[in-house]
C-alpha cells in the first residue's frame, strides 16, 4: 500500500505510522481579541408561553404496596376464611384480592380514585376473585365499613388521624404499613423484604 509499510514480524503484523505524512496547516492566531458579545438582561419579566399544568392529588396517587409486602401483611393478621377484610384506600386491590386467594375471605376494597378503581375491578375480573372481592368507588371517610374483620391501610399520617375515630368496632385488627396509628396502642413488627426493612403496625380494637 502506498505511504504505508508492514512490519516483517508475523507475531505483530501492523500498520506502522504513514511514510509520507499529511501536510499540516497553520491557521495563524488572531491578533485582535474578538468582539465581546454583550447580553442584555431584560429589566421586566417577559411572558411564558402558557403550559398546561397537570396537577396530580398525592393523596390519590397509586402507589402499591410490593406484592411481598402484602404477603407478608397478610401473613402477620393471619386471616381466617370466614373473616371480611377492608383495605381502606385500596389501589389497584391487590391486598383484598390477594387474601381472598390465599385465605379465602371476602374483601371489599375502598378506593377514591375513578382511574385506580377501574384498574381493581378489571384485577379483579382477571384474577377471578369476582365472588369474593368487592371494590367500592367511595371515600374512606364516609364509607360504612363496620363489618371489618381486619383493615389494612397503606396511607399517609394525616388521613390515618382522620380515619381512626371511624374504627370502632370492638375486635377489628386493624395493620398499618410504614405508618403508626396515632393515640393507640399498636405493636410493631419490623420484617426485612427485599432487603428494606419494613414496619407494620398492629392495632386490636377493644
Ligand atoms: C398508597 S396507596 C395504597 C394502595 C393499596 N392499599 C396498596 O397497599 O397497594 C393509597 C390509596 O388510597 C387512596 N385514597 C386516598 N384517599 C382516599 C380516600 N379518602 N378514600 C378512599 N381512598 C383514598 C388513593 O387513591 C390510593 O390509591
Amino acid at each position: 500500500m502506498p505511504g504505508y509499510q508492514l512490519t516483517s514480524d508475523w507475531r505483530s503484523t501492523r500498520i506502522t505510522t504513514p511514510a509520507v505524512r499529511p501536510q499540516t496547516t497553520y491557521v495563524p492566531k488572531p491578533t485582535v481579541a474578538p468582539a465581546i458579545q454583550t447580553v442584555i438582561q431584560p429589566t421586566v419579566a417577559q411572558p411564558r408561553p402558557v403550559q398546561p399544568i397537570i396537577k396530580k392529588d398525592p393523596d390519590t396517587a397509586l402507589l402499591p404496596t410490593p406484592m411481598s409486602a402484602v404477603d407478608v401483611m397478610l401473613r402477620l393478621v393471619s386471616p381466617e376464611k370466614d373473616q371480611v377484610v377492608y383495605d381502606l384506600g385500596a389501589g389497584d386491590g391487590r391486598i383484598v384480592i390477594h387474601s381472598a386467594k390465599l385465605y379465602g375471605t371476602r374483601g371489599v376494597g375502598v378506593e377514591i380514585n375513578p382511574e385506580t378503581v377501574r384498574k381493581a375491578k378489571e384485577r379483579v375480573k382477571r384474577l377471578g376473585v369476582e365472588d369474593l372481592v368487592t371494590i367500592v368507588e367511595d371515600d374512606i371517610l364516609k364509607y360504612d365499613f363496620q363489618e371489618a374483620d381486619i383493615i389494612t391501610i397503606f396511607l399517609f399520617p394525616d388521613l390515618i388521624e382522620k380515619l381512626v375515630p371511624l374504627i370502632k368496632k370492638p375486635g377489628t385488627v386493624v395493620i398499618s404499613a410504614n405508618h403508626d396509628i396515632p393515640g393507640k396502642k399498636t405493636s410493631k413488627r419490623i420484617v426485612g423484604i427485599d432487603g428494606f426493612d419494613t414496619e407494620f403496625f398492629i392495632w386490636y380494637v377493644e
